[in-house]
């Protein structure tokens, strides 16, 4: 079984569509399967993220997920529905540092979280047959949706970021602590800066679709 996620109701529904999930399963989150997949709808933000893998995780066992959705670039070289296919993921606004912990350091002392090399590698490919303009990159995540130029700035030379979104880093560090293959890919809608809230909405439409073809690619 493979486990799709995904934070937004509109990349939802294109994942459930693209996957013919339509059996709806009793979750305290929309939650709905297909042949050999699930398709979760986590809600945004890192919390509602970590409630939801964790539930598919023990209550299912998928033996392997894609958490996808969209993202504001923090590289101005990314264009808007460029696919960025998550090597790890940091969560920016972890703030240890008045104990000497780097930013973005868990009290663990983990501050980034990978993506599985072998998903990385089948999601490229996927990207590749189909055409969709890709690069490998990392993944700052944050309870906050970022709309400031300057913040986009400070995080991308703080944890060298390419993206930013609200759900990867708690996502991927749920899958690490259940050593579970886990690959995060998002696709561009907007800049992070000051006309970040109207890109999102223009672009996030056209980013589902192709969220969708990428997870039938993924599973065909
Ligand atoms: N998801 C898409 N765009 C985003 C942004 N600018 N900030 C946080 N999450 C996002």
């Amino acid at each position: 079984m493979t486990a799709f996620f995904a934070a937004e109701p509109e990349e939802a529904s294109a994942l459930r569509e693209a996957l013919g999930a339509g059996e709806a399963l009793e979750a305290p989150f929309p939650l709905h399967r297909g042949e050999g997949v699930l398709v979760a709808e986590t809600g945004v933000g890192k919390v509602a993220a970590a409630l939801a893998v964790a539930h598919v995780l023990t209550r299912f066992r998928p033996s392997e997920s894609f958490f996808l959705g969209v993202a504001g670039a923090l590289d101005p070289s990314l264009r808007a529905l460029d696919l960025l296919l998550a090597e790890k993921a940091v969560q920016w606004d972890v703030d240890l540092t008045p104990f000497g912990r780097k930013p973005g350091e868990t009290a663990f002392g983990v501050a980034f979280f990978p993506s599985d090399p072998a998903l990385l590698a089948r999601a490229e490919k996927a990207a590749l047959a189909l055409g969709l303009p890709f690069r490998r990159g990392v993944v700052a995540t944050g309870d906050r949706f970022l709309a400031q130029r300057e913040e986009a700035e400070r995080l991308r030379a703080l944890h060298g970021a390419d993206a930013v979104e609200m759900e990867g880093a708690a996502a991927l560090m749920v899958a690490w602590r259940f050593r579970h293959p886990m690959v995060l890919l998002r696709v561009v809608t907007d800049g992070a800066g000051e006309g970040a809230a109207l890109d999102f909405q223009a672009f996030l439409r056209e980013a589902a679709r192709r969220l969708g073809l990428l997870a039938r690619a993924l599973v065909e």
